[in-house]
């Protein structure tokens, strides 16, 4: 018997829910997943657009909410030069250590600063960034903390400055597979239960014109993975896993799943892609 998915309320099974009281081996497990997305090519060349958008010029001051390990800490601050200032806010204490490791090694010890803190209430001056910035964080967040959050980030950017978010979108998550029946409910659990609204990237564009932010506007990049040991391969793994732990699927049907997953792979024609969707928008 699996449980019906209608009765299920949106977000219940939100991964990053309980972050902050995450043993170490998640954390650790976590801090892997992370970095193993971050140095994806399609990742790389998303954040060097992101830095881009972001409009920054040499000594502004940088804000990026919910900053994980740290990869787009390192871009912004590769952009602001010495003169600039990186703060990054991040509340599970094992990414906030990642993210202060990762910009000490590469040298941005001096213009930077991780709090191990959520975004809801920022300890910032009103207009004291040029920007702020959030990737794949909003659609993690219950939706009034999203909307408190997004009044903070845009209280504490200038007039003019940018507000930048990039969230994916999990409906828009595909995989090749056999199964296709079972493949729709994994996707299916993904969207609805593993975000605390998997259609945020859809969203964000109204969130922000509502929010108050002027000339907004819509990026969208794909992620593509094509080999096992990849970023999309470990999260349809992770989530055939997941829906068989609260019950969305049998044991059986994620054995077999995974299984059949492994001879694609193993024929070398893994492929999955899911979209994230940019929306940048003017403090007015
Ligand atoms: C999917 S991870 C993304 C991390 C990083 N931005 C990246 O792309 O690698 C979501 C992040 O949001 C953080 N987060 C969750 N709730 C938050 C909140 N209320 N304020 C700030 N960050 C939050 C989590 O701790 C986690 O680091």
């Amino acid at each position: 018997m699996t449980q019906d998915f209608q009765a299920i309320p949106l977000g219940t099974y939100d991964a990053f829910k309980d972050a902050t009281s995450w043993d170490e081996e998640t954390s650790r497990q976590w801090v892997d997943t992370l970095n193993r997305r971050s140095a994806a090519s399609d990742q790389i060349q998303l954040r060097a657009r992101l830095v881009e958008l972001a409009a920054l010029g040499q000594r502004d001051t940088v804000v990026e909410i919910g900053c994980g390990t740290g990869a787009l800490l390192c871009d912004l601050a590769r952009k602001v030069g010495p003169g600039g200032r990186i703060i990054g806010f991040e509340p599970q204490a094992a990414f906030a250590q990642a993210a202060i490791r990762r910009l000490h090694t590469a040298g941005y010890e001096s213009v930077s600063e991780v709090l191990c803190k959520s975004a809801e209430h920022l300890p910032l001056a009103d207009e004291s960034a040029a920007a702020c910035l959030a990737q794949t964080v909003l659609i993690h967040l219950p939706d009034h903390i999203l909307h408190r959050t997004l009044r903070e980030v845009i209280r504490v950017v200038r007039h003019g400055g940018r507000v930048i978010s990039i969230d994916q979108d999990g409906d828009t998550w595909v995989i090749d597979h056999p199964d296709r029946e079972l493949t729709k409910r994994i996707v299916r659990f993904n969207s609805d239960q593993r975000y605390a609204d998997g259609w945020t990237g859809r969203r964000l564009r109204r969130y922000f014109r509502q929010a108050g932010l002027s000339s907004v506007e819509v990026h969208t990049w794909p992620h593509t993975d094509t080999d096992s040991g990849t970023y999309l391969f470990d999260m349809a793994t992770r989530l055939a896993g997941a829906a068989a732990d609260v019950g969305v699927i049998t044991t059986s049907e994620c054995n077999t799943w995974l299984a059949q997953l492994d001879e694609v792979a193993l024929a070398g024609h893994f492929f999955s892609s899911i979209n994230f969707y940019a929306s940048v928008g003017i403090r007015t």
